[in-house]
């Protein structure tokens, strides 16, 4: 059984057979997290790209827990200078992993990290595809709508998209319901949205807008679990 957790942004916890798969854990400084990384269980740290609010809390949940990270090269190479395990990869590679597969894919978004006034060089933005147990979820990462969202769709039977809707830094909700007409996910969980004012914007209208195209969408509570 595939458990999937918000735990708000672009934050959630993947669990499988005992394996859990931490996602952009930004919880310290996050308004809406309810997390306490202090808390955090993890085995895996997948990133997406650079950006303090994907990075998060990644340095002390992986030492915490002996996790290893799995991110760009860049990225891994960064984590690794901080003495974390690392597994990195790059955009249009897979990975087979204890716990199942991982393929990056491309984003177009920036990905430097910031730290005391200085932007550190995180290589390119990526998507992934989470393949366990038969069942497929593409977390987007952040990313404009890009036309190969088609091509991830015809080539990957997606059972769960989960897609940024907060616009200005990603895809507004109007770009986001193309995007999963592009993706055919059977089901599409909004991501980045509320959690600064310049992403405020309603994730109800994105799921009516969704259905309206006759797709599925759902929005998950922070901390909400779903069963995939
Ligand atoms: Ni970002
Ligand atoms: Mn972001």
């Amino acid at each position: 059984m595939v458990k999937l957790t918000f735990l708000s942004h672009a934050a959630f916890l993947l669990e499988t057979d005992g394996t859990r798969i931490l996602m952009d854990p930004f919880l310290n400084g996050n308004p809406l997290a309810t997390l306490n990384p202090e808390e955090a269980k993890c085995d895996y740290i997948l990133l997406t790209h650079g950006h303090n609010d994907h990075v998060g809390d990644t340095v002390a949940i992986a030492k915490k827990n002996n996790a290893t990270v799995i991110s760009n090269y860049e990225i891994a190479s960064w984590c690794d200078g901080q003495g974390l395990n690392t597994h990195s990869m790059h955009i249009g590679g897979a990975h087979y992993f204890p716990f199942g597969r991982i393929k990056l894919t491309i984003a177009h978004h920036g990905s430097g990290y910031e730290s005391n006034g200085q932007m550190i060089y995180m290589g390119n933005p990526a998507g992934a595809l989470i393949t366990v147990e038969g069942k497929t979820i593409y977390h987007a990462g952040d990313t404009g709508l890009f036309y190969d969202m088609k091509l991830i769709g015809e080539m990957n039977s997606i059972d769960v998209a989960l897609l940024p809707i907060g616009d200005n830094f990603t895809m507004g909700i109007d770009d986001a319901v193309k995007a999963v007409e592009f993706l055919k996910p059977k089901l599409t969980i909004p991501i980045h949205y509320k959690t600064f004012d310049v992403i405020d914007v309603d994730p109800e209208e994105f799921v009516r807008k969704v259905e309206a195209s006759r797709m599925k969408a759902q929005v998950l509570a922070v901390g909400e679990e779903l069963t995939v």
